[in-house]
């Protein structure tokens, strides 16, 4: 979105381009044409994604110019971690000293953080998931645009508002022109360069459709576009693959067999494993994870579901918390507390790939209004907004009170920038040389 700096590239060796911003350099996988040393570009997740022209950079970079090291020295402040064995537990002090030093955990340890109820410990858990943060990441933070093109589903989740368990929920799905004018907004308006185009398992969208619509936006308005249309087979990934999507959103929801097996009773786990197993292989960036608070669900089935999204080779991880919808079969259930959510996303930046970015989910919102900024400051680095247009919105009801659902995007932007800038963090989402 506008929250975003345009870096200069430095050097170009075959797809990889080295990219200098305030002086960091940073490295991003280019495949546009015309790319030369001394061009201006925006990247997102690890891709170049637009060059802009060299005055247009400048003003935006004269602008940045002082607050990008002022941010890095909030950020700094915010994740300085002091583990003192004096006046801390022994066996945490242990714990989260071996963590600090980015040593590996054993299960018990791992679990033990999970099962932390304490406090003053569990928020000692989170400053060294925050300082790891910083450690790996610096002050980056990206945030990415989500259009929900379509709430049609043909699929049974008992969990899932939008699932065919609920009978009531008035359809839509989003015609080519409205999806390509819904992404204009976001990229040329709003300064989007990154995209999420998610829907139900919707098969009034045929593969072919679906790769011209990608495609189009491709074209038209440059940004990272990410798929999340769930199981559309292998061959239907390869080509929105070629069409120029480049990352897949697909959670695995649960890393148990018999757990999914209830919660999914006609789909297999095997299946949408496969598809990100394919996906990570053609090349496409993994965001995955699972669902939190999941009736039935162990401490030990959620490290395993971490442990599961590590071996995906996630580049996000998406954790969100399980929230009840009433037109479902689990309406009767209750939704965990937010801080256990956090401690998920803590426990992913302990455990996970350090280069690893990590979602705070809109759901984990809706438990609490201070959820992002405490998951930021437990491991998280990255966002969502909504910019489906506002007439849809209330339809795509995955689970009810959606944070943000009549927000418009700019209202959504401005607190958002105003939430990273008062912890410190930049746009430069892209992995240190
Ligand atoms: N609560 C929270 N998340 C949900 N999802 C679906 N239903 C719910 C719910 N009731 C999530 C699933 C899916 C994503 C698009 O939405 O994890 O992968």
């Amino acid at each position: 979105m506008c929250y975003a700096i345009p870096g200069k590239v430095e050097k170009i060796e075959n797809n990889t381009v080295t990219v200098d911003y305030f002086g960091e350099k940073r490295k991003a996988h280019n495949e546009l044409s015309r790319i030369a040393i001394g061009d201006y570009i925006y990247a997102q997740g690890g891709f170049v994604v637009s060059k802009i022209s060299p005055s247009e950079a400048q003003t935006i970079l004269s602008v940045w110019k002082e607050t990008f090291f002022q941010l890095q020295e909030v950020d700094l402040k915010l994740s300085r971690l002091q583990l003192n064995d004096k006046n801390t537990d022994k066996k945490l002090f242990g714990i989260l000293d071996k963590a600090s030093q980015s040593r590996e955990l054993s299960r018990q340890e791992l679990l033990s953080l999970l099962e932390l109820k304490d406090k003053p410990k569990i928020e000692l858990f989170f400053k060294t998931a925050n300082f790891l943060r910083q450690k790996y990441h610096k002050n980056s933070c990206c945030v990415h645009g989500i259009i929900e093109i379509s709430n049609y589903c043909c699929r049974g989740c008992q969990y899932c508002g939008i699932s065919y368990h609920n009978k009531k929920l008035k359809r839509y799905r989003m015609a080519k022109d409205e999806i390509l004018q819904a992404a204009k907004e976001a990229v040329e308006v709003y300064g989007f360069k990154s995209l999420v185009l998610q829907s139900g398992e919707d098969p009034g969208y045929s593969i072919e459709e679906l790769t011209d619509i990608v495609k189009q936006i491709k074209e038209k308005f440059p940004a990272l576009i990410f798929i999340s249309f769930g199981e559309i087979g292998v061959e239907g990934l390869e080509k929105l693959y070629q069409a120029g999507a480049r990352g897949l959103l697909m959670r695995f929801e649960t890393s148990n067999p018999q757990l999914y097996q209830k919660v999914h009773p006609e789909m297999s786990l095997e299946n949408r494993l496969l598809h990100l197993r394919k996906a990570y292989a053609m090349g496409y960036l993994i965001l995955t994870g699972g669902l939190i608070g999941l009736p039935g669900q162990s401490s030990e089935d959620i490290l395993n579901d971490l442990f599961l999204a590590k071996e995906l080779r996630a580049e996000m991880y998406s954790f969100g918390p399980f929230i009840p919808h009433p037109a479902t079969p689990f309406s009767n259930h209750k939704p965990v507390p937010a801080e256990e959510v956090i401690k998920v996303l803590a426990l992913a930046r302990i455990m996970g790939d350090n280069n690893a970015k990590i979602l705070v989910t809109s759901a984990l919102e809706t438990l609490s209004r201070e959820a992002a900024k405490n998951s930021l400051l437990a491991g998280a680095n990255s966002l969502m907004l909504n910019v489906t247009p506002l007439s849809y919105r209330p339809f795509y009801s995955i689970y009810p009170d959606r944070a943000h659902q009549s927000e418009d995007i700019s209202a959504q932007i401005e607190s958002t920038v105003s939430l990273l800038r008062s912890l410190g963090r930049a746009p430069t989402d892209l992995e240190a040389v």
